[in-house]
């Protein structure tokens, strides 16, 4: 399993205090020792996070290839050709969400602005992904627009893993959709892993190579990394988090692990 580390939380610390402490470049060789196989960034239109410089000095020096994850903002897609990352993620961007909420919308007119993104891009042999809900008509359109990934949101399954299975309900962080009897929270958690592993068979069938990301942590990774499609999983905030605690080598290096398993 490729494990790519997105170190977008540590810039996030860094722009609590707009310092340069903690410096994300200063990760790329930890996590590189630590067993990971890939950088992911994400350069937002707003750059609450990760700004030019660091993508530049990331890409430029990173032992490990970087997944740049953009919007199809025409502004950003001319830096991201310019910066020529390994990789490309198509995600799509709300100024006014906290994270990447959900999939692209593969809907006129936002298809025409992914295929156009898409073009660009690999025109200047960047590998590209499309971070997409795991639904059948997805797969169908990132097949038609011509990308080499998908990568499958996960935000879904871990939500109501989270709601079943850890004290969330009992916070202010409740998911309200989710608030329901455990047996129902059950049945759902079910049906999303369904769905899922559907979405990844349609995948591969359509020669797309598959990718899956969001909300994974040491607990509910085990079942996403069994799907014997999924190559390559993207987990950024639980392994930042842990690295509070335990230091960003030992966190990487106990994911890399439960991946493998
Ligand atoms: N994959 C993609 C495409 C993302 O946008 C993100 C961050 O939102 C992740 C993976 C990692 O998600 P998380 O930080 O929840 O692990």
């Amino acid at each position: 399993m490729i494990l790519g580390v997105n170190i977008d939380h540590i810039a996030v610390l860094r722009e609590a205090r707009a310092i340069n402490d903690p410096d994300p470049l200063q990760a790329l060789g930890i996590v590189a020792r630590a067993g990971a196989d890939q950088i992911t960034i994400h350069l937002r239109e707003d750059r609450r996070h990760i700004h030019d410089d660091d993508a530049k000095k990331i890409i430029d020096s990173s032992p490990l290839p970087v997944n740049l994850e953009c919007s199809v903002n025409p502004d950003i897609i001319e830096i991201v050709a310019g910066l020529k990352p390994h990789r490309a993620t198509i995600v799509p961007e709300n100024r006014q969400e906290v994270t990447t909420e959900g999939g692209l919308d593969i809907n006129e007119p936002n298809f025409s602005n992914i295929d156009k993104a898409t073009h660009y891009l690999k025109a200047r042999e960047i590998e590209i992904s499309l971070f997409i809900d795991p639904t059948v008509e997805a797969v169908r359109a990132a097949k038609t627009i011509g990308a080499t990934w998908v990568e499958f949101h996960t935000g879904r399954y871990a939500n109501i893993y989270a709601m079943l299975y850890s004290n969330l309900p009992k916070t202010h962080h409740s998911i309200e959709e989710f608030e329901m009897e455990r047996s129902k929270l059950q049945k759902l958690l079910y049906r999303e892993v369904e769905r899922i592993k559907r979405a990844c068979e349609e995948a591969v069938e359509f020669g797309l190579k598959v990718a899956a990301g969001h909300g994974l942590n040491y607990q509910n990774v085990k079942t996403i990394a069994a799907i014997p499609q999924i190559e390559e999983l993207n987990i950024g905030q639980s392994i930042i988090a842990r690295s509070v605690f335990t230091g960003l080598e030992s966190a990487v290096r106990e994911m890399v692990a439960l991946v493998n398993r």
